[in-house]
């Protein structure tokens, strides 16, 4: 598929994700960290626009569009009430994408340097494909508000932690990536040293995770950080986000399609990284370093990846000789020390972005993004 087309399709998955949805739904905020699911559509147009007519194109967007749609200057709990209404937002939305579309096809690679390699086509495709899964996790969001509690016949079985078991050798391995779609926090790749350590094949399960809530892990404050606990207790987390609990006490879960039987043997998911953390206390381990990850990803050891994002132990930092493109704001304002990676992918990515290097960011006491726990140890 040309990059064009690409681009093309993820917008129409765009559009496919609000069929069904009314004024009032698009314009509801239904997490306090995620905006309302108009202002994505809005958002990924006019990002696209930007670059494509703005930048290459030398025609400038009006500014109160780029106010609304671009987060720095969108303060995200007024992003609702300012949005069109939805007939008026996706013709926009259609205007813009069909301008885009139309002055593409006469642009030559010398233009401007940002059309080399096909970059902003696939960072625009990588970009757009990023605010699928967020909206997804609005969708998530949107189905633990509206379900009717109700009773779902749970069986789960609790079992003991799958332990790290496979050996990743002290080798020197490339992380990062070379490849001109990379974004700048991949970049540049290097060859960092790295001491052997143990992993496990796959991330914990819902039964292990069962375990560990049946072992008393939300009421033992040895397997929290201090940071960690003091959080647990501010916010009485007792289970993942979107766990609840039948009459008789057995857990089930609420999907993005209603509520379902706890699946034993599926990556526990709806972890804040202070809930990984305690688990993997508890479980004697600790999370791994991304280069960790990364170096057993390369050498082919890592199953069941790209079901949960897999917390990591370090905070997005920049690598040696790291440049901020194709804009500063990308990852810039993410390397703030509060910010941890994620590695692999949810079932809610897009295979653009399942490669070993790719970085993903977001602050130790998010739960609503589709991540989980893979155990390591020395
Ligand atoms: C890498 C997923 C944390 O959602 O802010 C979307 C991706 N950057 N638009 C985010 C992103 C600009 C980013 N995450
Ligand atoms: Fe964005």
């Amino acid at each position: 598929m040309t990059p064009l087309a690409q681009l093309r399709r993820v917008n129409r998955h765009v559009r496919d994700l609000v069929t069904g949805w009314d004024n009032e739904q698009l314009t509801t905020q239904y997490h306090p960290d995620l905006s309302p699911m108009g202002w994505h559509i809005g958002h990924t147009a006019v990002v696209e626009a930007y670059w494509v007519c703005e930048v290459v194109g030398r025609s400038p967007l009006p500014d109160d569009v780029k106010r609304l749609y671009f987060p720095e200057t969108s303060p995200r709990n007024d992003r609702g009430a300012q949005l069109p209404s939805p007939g008026r937002l996706f013709s926009f939305c259609d205007q813009l994408q069909t301008d885009v579309q139309r002055r593409a096809h006469s642009l030559s690679v010398h233009d401007h340097e940002l059309l080399r390699d096909d970059y902003l086509w696939h960072f625009l495709n990588q970009h757009h494909w990023q605010h699928v899964e967020i909206m997804q996790q609005v969708r998530h969001q949107r189905a633990l508000r509206e379900h009717t509690p109700r009773e779902v016949s749970s069986r789960a079985r609790a079992r003991a932690p799958c332990l790290p078991t496979i050996r990743v050798p002290g080798s020197r391995l490339n992380v990062g990536s070379a490849d001109a779609n990379a974004f700048d926090n991949e970049c540049p790749p290097h060859v960092p040293a790295l001491t052997a350590f143990l992993v496990s094949a796959r991330p914990a399960t819902n039964a292990e995770y069962l375990r560990f809530i049946h072992a008393g892990g939300y009421d033992t404050p040895a397997y929290w950080d201090p940071e960690g606990w003091a959080w647990r207790l501010k916010k009485n987390v007792q289970t993942p986000l979107h766990w609840r609990r039948t009459g008789n006490g057995a857990f089930y879960t609420v999907e993005i399609g209603g509520p379902a039987p706890l699946a034993e043997d599926l990556p526990v998911s709806g972890l804040s990284r202070y809930e990984a953390t305690a688990f993997a206390r508890y479980a004697g381990c600790r999370l791994p370093h991304e280069h960790e990850w990364e170096r057993a990803a390369r050498l082919g050891l890592l199953e069941e990846t790209g079901k949960v994002w897999e917390w990591c132990a370090n905070t997005l930092y920049a690598y040696p000789g790291f440049q901020p493109f194709p804009y500063e704001r990308y990852s810039l304002p993410w390397l703030d020390g509060r910010h941890y990676v994620l590695r692999g992918g949810s079932v809610h990515t897009d295979a653009c972005l399942r490669r070993p290097s790719f970085r993903n960011f977001y602050t130790a006491d998010k739960r609503h993004v589709f991540a989980g726990v893979r155990l390591v140890q020395d």
